[in-house]
């Protein structure tokens, strides 16, 4: 394992994971959480930064009467499926949400990790932006999916 979490401002990001965040924070605004009241974004980078054309899949959480959620990343993962001819890669993903204090971290959940496993590596780039009262973007934590699920089992395990 190479690098720890960063936690960087979001001006002092490259201008394409300033995008990836912008892109998420927009999903984020059609999020249907009406039990949480939780809004979640997600964006995901299919194609390599700074290459044309920018390949990029939306996700927001999706909630319903049952208490049954979808969470933003798995809803951006259906997204690319949707629209990539082949399995999708994830290059990088960014995830926007309300994250008022240093240990309320805004990366995915143990559920999506294992999705991002799927479609991604420990090379995967997590970008989780974190959201304070007045919607504003404080904080950035950048991690590798290594460091999010380590030792993970995954698609090579079934020889995929
Ligand atoms: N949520 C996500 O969308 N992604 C995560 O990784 C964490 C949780 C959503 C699910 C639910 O709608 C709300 O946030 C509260 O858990
Ligand atoms: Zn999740």
């Amino acid at each position: 394992m190479e690098e720890k979490m960063k936690v960087v401002s979001f001006t002092s990001l490259p201008v394409w994971q300033q995008k990836l965040i912008f892109d998420a924070d927009e999903a984020r605004r059609h999020s249907s959480s009406p039990y949480s009241k939780f809004k979640v974004g997600a964006a995901i980078q299919c194609s390599q930064p700074n290459t044309d054309p920018v390949v990029v899949y939306l996700g927001c959480n999706v909630e319903n009467a049952m208490y049954v959620v979808t969470h933003a990343e798995q809803a951006a993962i259906n997204e690319a499926c949707l629209n990539e001819p082949e399995k999708p890669y994830i290059i990088a993903i960014a995830v926007v949400l309300p994250a008022e204090t240093i240990d309320q971290h805004a990366l995915p959940c143990g559920y999506c990790r294992q999705w991002i496993r799927e479609f991604g590596s420990d090379d995967t780039l997590v970008l989780g932006a974190k959201l304070n009262s007045a919607g504003d973007i404080w904080q950035v934590e950048v991690v590798t999916l290594e460091e999010l699920l380590p030792f993970s089992f995954g698609p090579n395990n079934l020889g995929k």
